[in-house]
């Protein structure tokens, strides 16, 4: 057995226990309006007047029409739902991306502890990766908890890949 191999198969076996931390969210390169930072990861861009870019705004919309009901208001967590600002601390975006896909549950002694599964909900799906950003954002503690007041122009990009991802 080759290296490369022990080496992916023990990821796949330890996958969660040596999973990555996420990285440094600055943004490194920008793809047509989308910010990824050095791992190639959605990340946000917010400069120092407070505009956004369209992810982290189309994320605050999103978050708080699919999301907030649970885990409250930015992020912030509710007596249901962990605050997701804490959880992508460690929390990394393929580990991010697994949970909204699959969803997750607990069942303990202190009730049942329900992550819906959203894999086949486009409404969430189309924008995981703005959910993302906008989390992120939050997480490092810009972009405020309310509505953004500025935000750069919807990217061409963005339209075409959402009317793809909700038209396919
Ligand atoms: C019906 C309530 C509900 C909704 C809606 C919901 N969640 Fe959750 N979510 C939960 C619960 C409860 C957990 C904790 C599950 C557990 O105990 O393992 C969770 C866990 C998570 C986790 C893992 C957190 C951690 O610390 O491990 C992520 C990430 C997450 N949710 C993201 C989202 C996103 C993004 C959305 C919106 C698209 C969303 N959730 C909508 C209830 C919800």
């Amino acid at each position: 057995m080759n290296k490369l191999w022990l080496l992916l198969s023990m990821s796949l076996i330890c996958g969660a226990a040596i999973a990555e931390p996420p990285g440094d969210p600055k943004a490194v390169t920008n793809e047509d309006g989308k910010y990824l930072d050095a791992n190639g990861d959605p990340t946000f861009n917010i400069t120092d007047d407070g505009t956004v870019d369209w992810y982290t705004f189309s994320g605050y919309r999103r978050y708080h029409s699919d999301c907030h009901v649970c885990h409250g208001p930015a992020g912030q967590g509710s007596t249901y739902a962990p605050p997701l600002i804490d959880s992508l601390k460690s929390m990394n975006y393929v580990e991010y991306l697994e949970v909204v896909t699959n969803g997750r549950q607990k069942v303990g002694a202190s009730g049942n502890s329900v992550m819906p599964a959203f894999g086949t909900n486009k409404n969430v799906m189309c924008y995981v990766d703005d959910i993302y950003v906008y989390l992120r954002a939050r997480t490092a503690g810009v972009g405020g908890t309310g509505r953004p007041p500025k935000k750069e122009a919807k990217p061409a990009a963005f339209t075409e890949a959402e009317t793809a991802c909700m038209g396919g």
